[in-house]
């Protein structure tokens, strides 16, 4: 019997971990790169879609939902009945992954982990310089019934999921995109 092997590895996410996410305390998924894509399943609510939000924090950008990074973190039942502002929610999140890329194997992680608006990025255990370096490693597009307005909506928002599809062929397009929407702005 001839045993198939693939003539290349295929390049994407290897283990994907989920630490205080939205409805995970913690998840652990170990995928088969040279397997064909990856269907998630379940019932509504079972946190599929957000499975999906953590993959879009390992690229650059807002994520998935654009969502607060505070609202991310997981909440548990008595923290829904604390009125708005009040009580210490649990606020650090983390998502991290082995990814198999084109220049090896890297870890990246990446989630907040103080009260700063500000998503932390891990390469390999060395803080990022910006949240552009992820594009090296992972590159995601996404399409969401949220983004019905794309085609025929706000140019700019139609520019930046153009940019957003370039990017995944040249990692060099978001550093780009930010000198040029600075110097748009001079
Ligand atoms: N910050 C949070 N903390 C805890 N649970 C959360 C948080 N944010 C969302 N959830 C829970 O996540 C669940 C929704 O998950 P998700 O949107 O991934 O579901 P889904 O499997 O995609 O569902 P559907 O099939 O309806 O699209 C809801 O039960 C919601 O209460
Ligand atoms: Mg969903």
């Amino acid at each position: 019997m001839i045993e198939h092997k693939p003539h290349h590895q295929r390049l994407g996410i290897e283990q994907l971990r989920l630490t205080s996410f939205r409805c995970y305390d913690t998840l652990t998924l170990s995928l088969d790169t040279d397997l064909p894509p990856v269907v998630l399943t379940g019932h509504n609510g079972a946190g599929k879609t957000n499975i999906l939000e953590a993959v879009s924090y390992l690229v650059p950008g807002r994520g998935l939902r654009s969502a607060r990074l505070s609202d991310v973190a997981k909440r548990g039942p008595e923290d829904r009945l604390l009125p708005e502002g009040v009580g210490v929610l649990p606020v650090r999140w983390a998502v991290s992954a082995r990814i198999r890329a084109m220049m090896g194997m890297v870890n990246v992680g990446t989630g907040r982990c103080d009260t700063s608006e500000r998503r932390q990025i891990r390469i390999d255990g060395q803080p990022a310089k910006n949240q552009s370096e992820l594009g090296q490693y992972l590159s995601a597009v996404w399409l969401t019934p949220a983004m019905d307005r794309l085609f025929c909506g706000d140019p700019a928002a139609r520019r930046r999921f153009l940019d957003r599809l370039v990017q995944a062929f040249d990692p060099n397009h978001a550093a780009m995109t930010t000198d040029y929407n600075y110097a748009l702005k001079q």
